[in-house]
C-alpha cells in the first residue's frame, strides 16, 4: 500500500511518516520546507526519514498545480495524507494571505488531484480544534456547531471540511477530516507554547503566559496522535466523508503544564502574566468517544508521561 504524505517534515507528517514505513507502508513525501519556522528542524526531520526502504520525497507547494499533477502522475497511492498546511492561531492575525494560498489553494489542488486520478485515493486531512471557536459546552463533539471561527487560521480548517464534502458528495471520493488538539512530542514545533516555555526556562527569561494562566488545553501526544491517523487510514469501514476529533479528552490548566515542564527541565519558572491574545480561545476539551466507536481509538499518554519526553529531546536536540 501506498501514501502520500504532504508535509512530511514537519512535526506530525514526520511522526506519521515514520510510522507507515514501519508498518511496511510505501510513503512519498511533500514538502516545501516554508520558513514559517527554522527549516534546519524541518531538514533534520527529513534526513532521518532519506535512504529508509520505501521512502521517497519531492520538494514541492502544494500551491504548485502542475508539480502535483506530475507527482500523481507518476505514482498511484492508495491513501492521500493532507499534513501541508500553514498552521498557528496567532500568526493568521498579520499573515492572513499565507493562510488563502496553502490551506484554501493548496487543499484544492489536493482534492483536484485526488478527484483526477486513475486510482483515486482516499482523502485523509488535518483539521484542528481550532474550529471550535470559543464553544462553551465541553466536550467538544462532533456534532457542535462549528459556524463561529475566532482566527482566520480556524476558519480555513472549517473550509477545507465543507470543501472535502463538497468532494465527495459530487465525486463520489472518500474524504475524512481529523481536528487534532494541540499535539506536543520530541521532534516539536518551535513556535508552540511548551517550546517557547522551554526555550525561556533554559534560558533564565520569564515565561509569557497569556490570560494569566488562566486557559484549558486538551494536549495530545504525538505517538497517540499518529496512532489515530493509522487507524483511520487503515479502516475499511468508514462512511464516505466524516470528520473526528484526535485529542486526549483530559482538558488541562496551562499552570499545570507549565509545573510538569519546568519539574521536567529541572527549572523554577518565572512567569510574565499576560492578557488574552486574539484569536485565542480560553479553553479546548476533545470528546474522543466517536473516533473510539468508528476506530478504536483510546490515547494512553498522560501530560506526566509526555512532557518529560518532550522535554528530553529539547535539551538534547539544542545541547542544553
Ligand atoms: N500541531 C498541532 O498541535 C496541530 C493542531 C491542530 C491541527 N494541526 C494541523 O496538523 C497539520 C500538521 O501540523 P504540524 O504541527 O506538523 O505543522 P508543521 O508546520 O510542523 O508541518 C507542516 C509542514 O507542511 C509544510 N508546508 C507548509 N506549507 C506548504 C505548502 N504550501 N506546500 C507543501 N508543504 C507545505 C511545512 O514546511 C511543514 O513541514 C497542519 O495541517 C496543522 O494545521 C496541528
Amino acid at each position: 500500500m501506498e501514501i502520500l504524505i504532504t508535509g512530511y517534515a514537519g512535526f506530525i507528517g514526520f511522526h506519521a511518516s515514520r510510522e507507515f514505513l514501519r508498518r511496511g507502508w510505501k510513503v512519498v513525501g511533500i514538502d516545501n520546507f516554508c520558513d514559517y519556522y527554522n527549516v534546519k528542524l524541518k531538514r533534520d526531520r527529513a534526513a532521518m526519514l532519506k535512504g529508509q526502504r520505501g521512502f521517497s520525497a519531492r520538494e514541492l507547494d502544494i500551491c504548485d498545480l502542475a508539480g502535483l499533477q506530475n507527482v500523481f502522475a507518476e505514482e498511484s497511492p492508495d491513501v492521500v495524507l493532507n499534513l501541508a498546511a500553514q498552521p498557528g492561531v496567532r500568526y493568521s492575525i498579520d499573515h492572513p494571505f499565507v493562510y488563502q494560498k496553502t490551506n484554501l489553494e493548496g487543499f484544492l489542488n489536493i482534492l483536484e488531484c485526488c478527484r483526477h486520478a486513475a486510482k483515486v485515493p482516499k482523502l485523509v486531512f488535518a483539521s484542528s480544534s481550532s474550529v471550535y471557536g470559543g464553544n462553551k459546552k465541553m466536550p467538544f463533539e462532533e456534532s457542535d456547531q462549528v459556524d463561529t471561527p475566532v482566527s482566520l487560521y480556524a476558519a480555513t480548517k472549517k473550509a477545507n471540511e465543507l470543501m472535502a464534502h463538497t468532494y465527495s458528495h459530487l465525486y463520489k471520493m472518500q474524504t475524512i477530516g481529523l481536528r487534532f488538539f494541540t499535539v506536543y512530542g520530541a521532534w516539536y514545533r518551535p513556535d508552540m507554547a511548551l517550546s517557547l516555555f522551554a526555550d525561556a526556562m533554559l534560558h533564565d527569561r520569564p515565561i509569557k503566559v497569556f490570560n494569566n494562566g488562566d486557559m484549558l488545553r486538551d494536549f495530545t501526544f504525538v505517538d497517540d496522535i499518529v496512532n489515530g491517523i493509522v487507524r483511520v487510514v487503515e479502516a475499511g469501514n468508514l462512511p464516505l466523508y466524516d470528520v473526528f476529533n484526535i485529542g486526549n479528552h483530559k482538558s488541562e490548566k496551562l499552570l499545570d503544564v507549565i509545573t510538569v515542564l519546568a519539574e521536567s527541565l529541572g527549572v523554577k519558572p518565572k512567569m510574565e502574566m499576560l492578557p488574552m491574545q486574539p484569536g485565542d480561545v480560553y479553553a479546548t476539551y476533545a470528546s474522543i468517544e466517536k473516533l473510539n466507536k468508528a476506530v478504536g481509538y483510546e490515547p494512553t499518554t498522560t501530560i506526566k508521561d509526555g512532557i518529560p519526553v518532550f522535554a528530553k529531546w529539547y535539551r538534547e536536540y539544542h545541547g542544553l
